[in-house]
């Protein structure tokens, strides 16, 4: 049932481009354009949407802070995201144009589920973003995108977390077209390059030994600092949760802005620290940004693991690790960024003697909340 795999979560790891591939199918038309019949939501309803609120727990939390990104950039509509457990304890104001995404993998989360309840009864519309069918939060929502990750067995979110993206930047996506938003043009293009997008995860995949490597020469680390911006901050977390769970480290994720206003005070001899390096093109002066952090904290001793788009040559100097990702429209970076995370965790963890698929203290469905 591991498909030869010693543990599901290398299976899942490796079915991500069929995973990627089959949330696409059927979605994008022969136009080009976008069919979401699911959402369920006329032309009308969508732009009447004056808010979007995601609300997820865990990992599919992260999955929704990179959503607020690419929503806000391509329909113009102002998104906030939430974790599920705080969300309906704080009176959030919601109305009739407000738009509330649920995301969760196994659609039985509680502390999700308890969220999007609270948002029903304020009279928002709720769209479940999930990977189960006829599970209790698509059940309870007004509709369901669907990710079509397949099972996923392994505790520790892999395969489910690059659907989720996928799932939220075709909403993202289709709010724009049908808004006709002043990105008309960009949201064209990059439809054309999420179809793309489950054989760059393969290309990431072919690549992954010397990060294998690389996670095993760190078993005896006491520590290990992820950093990024703009949509490389959640992809910072991302890693920092998936290295927590799975090798019971400490690990933190930083937006590298941050770093400045505290975390530096961290950085000691031989202290790795993981870094996502956005795109050199598009927003190149978070790029440049990023590139002063890594010389900060390479001078003050850290261990630098740097990931970084093919012919990224700047970042070459002050990267004692180099992980080349492809190059990916600047939303979309997180589906091939986070995938040398999965592995560094998963190999990191098995080589210090880690149960991958079963860590201590976690359940695959929390459905206390
Ligand atoms: C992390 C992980 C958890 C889940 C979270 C939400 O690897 O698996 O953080 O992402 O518990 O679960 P779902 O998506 O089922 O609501």
């Amino acid at each position: 049932e591991k498909g030869g795999y010693d543990y599901f979560m290398l299976k899942e790891i490796a079915e991500q481009p069929k995973a990627v591939a089959d949330t696409l199918l059927g979605r994008i038309g022969t136009d080009g354009r976008l069919t979401l019949d699911e959402l369920r939501m006329s032309d009308a309803d969508l732009r009447a949407v004056d808010k979007v609120v995601i609300v997820a727990c865990g990992t599919a939390f992260h999955a929704g802070m990179i959503a607020k990104y690419a929503i806000e950039h391509w329909t113009r509509i102002p998104c906030e995201v939430e974790v599920a457990s705080e969300f309906r304890y704080r009176d959030p104001i919601m109305g009739p144009g407000t738009l509330v995404i649920a995301i969760s993998q196994s659609g039985e989360t509680m502390d999700t589920l308890m969220a999007l309840r609270h948002a029903r009864e304020q009279g928002a519309k709720v769209l479940a973003i999930c990977n189960t069918n006829g599970s209790t939060i698509p059940r309870e929502s007004d509709a369901v995108l669907y990710t079509h990750a397949g099972p996923e067995v392994a505790v520790a979110s892999t395969k489910a977390f690059l659907t989720q993206l996928v799932a939220c930047y075709l909403v993202a996506l289709y709010l724009g077209q049908v808004r006709g938003t002043k990105w008309g043009d960009e949201i064209l293009a990059v439809i054309k390059e999420l179809s793309d997008a489950p054989k760059q995860v393969e290309q990431v995949l072919e690549t992954m030994e010397p990060v294998r490597e690389l996670a095993r020469s760190l078993a005896d680390a006491k520590s290990v600092l992820f950093l990024g911006r703009h949509v490389g901050f959640p992809v910072a977390l991302e890693g920092a949760l998936k290295l927590k769970e799975l090798a019971y480290m400490h690990a933190e994720g930083f937006a590298a802005g941050e770093l400045k206003h505290g975390p530096i005070a961290l950085i000691e001899e031989g202290l790795p620290v993981v870094v996502v390096v956005p795109s050199p093109r598009g927003r190149s002066i978070l790029h440049d940004k990023i590139v002063s952090n890594i010389q900060e904290i390479r001078a003050r001793g850290a261990r630098t693991i740097v990931i970084a788009e093919e012919g990224d040559e700047a970042v070459v100097p002050y990267a004692d690790h180099l992980i080349r990702i492809p190059v990916t429209p600047v939303l979309l970076q997180p589906l091939v960024a986070t995938v040398p995370l999965q592995v560094f965790a998963c190999e990191l963890a098995t080589a210090k003697g880690h149960e991958v698929d079963q860590p201590r203290n976690l359940a695959k469905s929390v459905t206390v909340e």
